[in-house]
């Protein structure tokens, strides 16, 4: 069993319910979550996984509300070598630069040596109308923690 910081980037507030029914996937698998709608630098924990769920906006930009971390980790180069993480975009691939969020936040964490336990998933809202099947889908990959 393992526990999990789920940490949230969302514009428009429906990764929040996508961050919420993951948690309840996860439950049922034994596992531990907790979701963070402004999620810190001082928040992580290797003895935890880092589970990043994060839409995109703009020109595939970060949502405001995961901002803040994704600049500390520029500015601060934490050593996050003990840090197990993985992500999941909400995108859709009729922008220009598809899930750029969850692909900017996955070469930052691994440059500062994070340890990835899944994938990186792209959910792609063209594909998927109903994205939580694919995130439980790609949960099963937790069933190894
Ligand atoms: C104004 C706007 C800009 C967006 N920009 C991108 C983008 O650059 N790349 C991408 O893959 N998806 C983009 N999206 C799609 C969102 O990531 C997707 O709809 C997501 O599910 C929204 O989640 P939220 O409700 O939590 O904000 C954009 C959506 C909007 C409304």
């Amino acid at each position: 069993m393992s526990n999990l910081l789920i940490a949230v980037g969302t514009v428009y507030g429906s990764t929040i319910d996508l961050a919420e029914e993951a948690i309840e996937v996860l439950a049922a698998m034994g596992h531990s979550a907790e979701m963070f709608m402004d999620f810190q630098t001082n928040q992580l924990n290797s003895d935890s996984i880092l589970l990043i769920m994060t839409a995109s906006t703009g020109m595939g930009d970060i949502p405001d509300n995961l901002m803040g971390f994704y600049c500390d980790l520029l500015d601060e180069k934490p050593d996050l070598k003990d840090q197990r993480f993985a992500i999941v975009g909400l995108g859709d691939s009729g922008y220009d630069y598809f899930n750029g969020a969850a692909r900017r936040l996955n070469e930052l964490l691994l440059e500062l040596g994070a340890q990835p336990v899944a994938e990186t998933l792209l959910v792609d809202a063209n594909e998927h109308p109903d994205p939580a099947e694919p995130i439980a889908s790609w949960l099963a990959t937790f069933n190894a923690y």
